[in-house]
């Protein structure tokens, strides 16, 4: 099927379903099969032209920014590179900013990031917040951050140069956070802030420095739910961080 047509069909579908609903539908059955292909299809992307119009009327990003409000608040408007043109929210951070005892860095926001304007709110992130308790913290102790702020469509990997772009709003929130230690979570937050190519695998469970903080590689918390085996691997790293604080893991229930 061609792809326009297929997104017509789309479009008329979701206004029939919007039409059943007005009408006081509240439920239709779909088959399986057709939910399936319907998450095969890629998202389609808005065309490289209107992303560039959009692009070339960026603000450039201040040196400077006196808080983190002033930071969520450039990010929400921000057109620096082709990401502003998919997204739906722009997801800055959140958490403790006062000096927390870890920062966890990401990739960059999915679809349900996206969607809420909120990080690590999806299945990984549900797996980041019980890693966190685990350590003994509550997700709102620490603070959650991502390299990039708005989400890569079909949750691809951001371009060297949205990161480029992004990076920014990063290193000054971590200059106004002061996090006592740093969690790098996959191999793409740890290129994004250290420029190490080396991989994650080989990384992960080595101290390395950011601007004098002390960072942990470790494994992505996604990469987790596809390989559950390589949970304790990061229960190590996330140890030897404990340590470093001088705290241990609270007793298991
Ligand atoms: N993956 C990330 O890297 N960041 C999020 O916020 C969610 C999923």
């Amino acid at each position: 099927m061609a792809e326009t047509t297929f997104y017509n069909l789309i479009e008329n579908l979701e206004n029939y379903l919007e039409y059943q609903r007005d009408e006081g539908v509240q439920r239709v059955e779909v088959d399986r099969a057709v939910l399936a292909e319907l998450a095969r299809i890629p998202e389609a992307e808005p065309s490289v032209e209107a992303a560039e119009e959009l692009v070339a009327t960026a603000v450039p990003i201040p040196e400077k920014f006196q808080s983190l409000e002033e930071i969520a608040m450039h990010v929400s408007t921000c057109r620096n590179c082709l990401l502003c043109a998919a997204r739906m929210n722009t997801v800055p951070g959140e958490g403790n900013a006062d000096s927390p005892d870890i920062l966890f860095i990401g990739e960059g926001p999915g679809a349900d990031e996206d969607a809420q304007g909120r990080p690590f709110v999806g299945k990984a992130g549900q797996l980041l917040t019980r890693m966190i308790e685990a350590m003994g913290y509550r997700r709102e102790q620490v603070f959650i951050a991502n390299l990039v702020k708005c989400r890569p469509p079909n949750n691809r990997a951001p371009l060297p140069e949205e990161m480029e772009a992004c990076l920014p709003y990063l290193r000054q929130q971590i200059g106004l956070i002061k996090p006592k230690t740093i969690v790098g979570l996959g191999a793409t937050a740890i290129k994004g802030l250290l420029g190490k190519t080396t991989g994650i695998t080989r990384l992960r469970g080595t101290w390395q420095e950011y601007e004098g903080i002390k960072l942990m590689p470790t494994f992505h918390p996604s990469y987790l739910l596809r390989d559950p085996s390589k949970k304790k691997d990061v229960w190590q790293d996330l140890q030897l961080v404990l340590k470093e604080l001088g705290k241990e893991p609270p007793a298991r229930k």
